[in-house]
């Protein structure tokens, strides 16, 4: 993660939504010249003399779909109330459920790709998008099926994770097992069936789904092809990461809790740990240890966790910030953990995450002087162009 493999003076060929070449521009006019089309036509030439060219974000963890908003909570933390305290009180997670089941699916289509746009302004290239607000058949089905058409309509790199098991929906409070009975009956194999979902995640939590329960969830994902992710050791430290290791998990995310024990699972394993800066600084509740986890040799990416309750914000930029100067993080293992390890969490590092010949055009134009700059000079977006699939976004 401390090596970040550096050119200067270095220039890169995008041909075809992927990239063609990249070197020292020393080499540029006997390679990279030779692999143009005889007589190319629409190759733009772009000169970032004096900035610098980064991968795209991979933002792998978001609750970006969602309607409503909470405000409200973030005074009463203002004022001293946890975050546990206002779930409750009936707020929380099903505060935004409520405002999500009376969306349609073309609005909360509408509102997630007006924050995706935002995103792409902001650096990052590739989304991992939730369900988790519906909680009931139908309403986990339209949040699949509008992340499932995103998907396919927009150019941005979505991908999309089932999270039934989200919480537990007011109607099942005193039968707290129907609903993962629910979850795993009837909601996994609809899903399944049409392939809506990359990965099945739980919030394996208490007060919200215990070790067995995310167990048999995560298991009846992985039967109908989605890979398990873990909502892991947020508030209290249940053994989720364990579980990870356990199940084969993609990713452990959040962590703030993780014991030694369950960061020694997860090396064995292979599970990358994505911590989510932006909650422990959001919701002031300490954070996840990350150099416990990278000097025991744990691939470590960040992401935002952006939603409307835990953290309202999806800057990677920010959350490299934070990953720096509260999490003790190095600059380049900030950038590694937002842009390759958050593919690697996404199982995408194959085609993205960084800037190597045969992987995505998704790439940075920044106008700072290093690329330190990105998590030092926080606050203010340092961007002037996002590439993504070859293609210059202006904006
Ligand atoms: O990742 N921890 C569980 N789920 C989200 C919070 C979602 C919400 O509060 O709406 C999280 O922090
Ligand atoms: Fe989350």
């Amino acid at each position: 993660m401390r090596e970040l493999g550096i050119v200067d003076n270095a220039g890169v060929l995008c041909l075809e939504g992927k990239i063609a070449w990249v070197g020292p521009m020393s080499e540029w006019t006997s390679r990279a010249n030779r692999m143009l089309p005889p007589r190319a036509q629409g190759i733009e030439e772009f000169d970032a003399a004096g900035m610098v060219v980064v991968p795209g974000f991979v933002d792998s963890h978001t609750h970006m779909m969602f309607a409503g908003d909470r405000a409200h909570e973030f005074a009463l933390r203002s004022a001293g109330a946890t975050y546990q305290d206002i779930a409750r009180q009936g707020g929380g997670i099903l505060n935004t459920v409520l405002h999500v089941r009376s969306a349609s699916k073309k609005e909360l289509k509408r509102s997630t790709l007006r924050y995706m746009n935002e995103m792409m302004k902001q650096g990052t290239t590739t989304v991992e998008i939730k369900t988790g607000y519906g909680l009931t058949l139908d309403a986990e089905i339209k949040m699949m099926e509008a992340i499932h058409e995103l998907k396919e309509e927009e150019m941005m790199g979505v991908v999309a994770t089932f999270i039934g098991a989200h919480a537990v929906p007011p109607e099942f409070t005193e039968d707290r097992a129907a609903y993962a009975e629910l979850v795993i009956g009837q909601m996994i194999p609809y899903i399944g069936k049409r392939n809506l979902a990359q990965f099945c995640d739980v919030f394996c939590e208490q007060g919200y789904f215990d070790l067995d329960s995310s167990r048999r969830i995560l298991e009846a994902g992985k039967a109908w092809g989605m890979m398990p992710k873990v909502h892991a050791e947020e508030l209290t430290s249940l053994g989720g990461a364990k579980l990870a290791a356990q199940v084969g998990a993609a990713s452990a995310d959040h962590l703030e809790r993780v014991d030694d024990a369950g960061i020694a699972a997860m090396r064995d394993a292979g599970v990358v740990a994505t911590l989510l800066p932006g909650v422990s600084f959001f919701l002031n509740h300490g954070y996840a240890p990350a150099r416990a986890l990278i000097d025991a040799g744990v691939p470590v990416a960040i992401a935002s966790d952006f939603n409307p309750g835990s953290c309202m914000s999806f800057s990677m930029p920010l959350m490299m910030t934070i990953a720096c100067t509260q999490m003790r993080m190095s600059p380049e293992e900030a950038l590694c953990a937002a842009t390759l390890n958050g593919a690697a969490a996404l199982r995408l590092s194959a085609t993205c995450g960084s800037i190597e010949v045969g992987k995505n055009a998704d790439l940075l134009v920044a106008d700072v002087p290093d690329y330190t700059h990105l998590a030092y000079h926080f606050g203010m977006n340092h961007l002037v162009k996002t590439i993504k699939n070859g293609t210059i976004l202006e904006f």
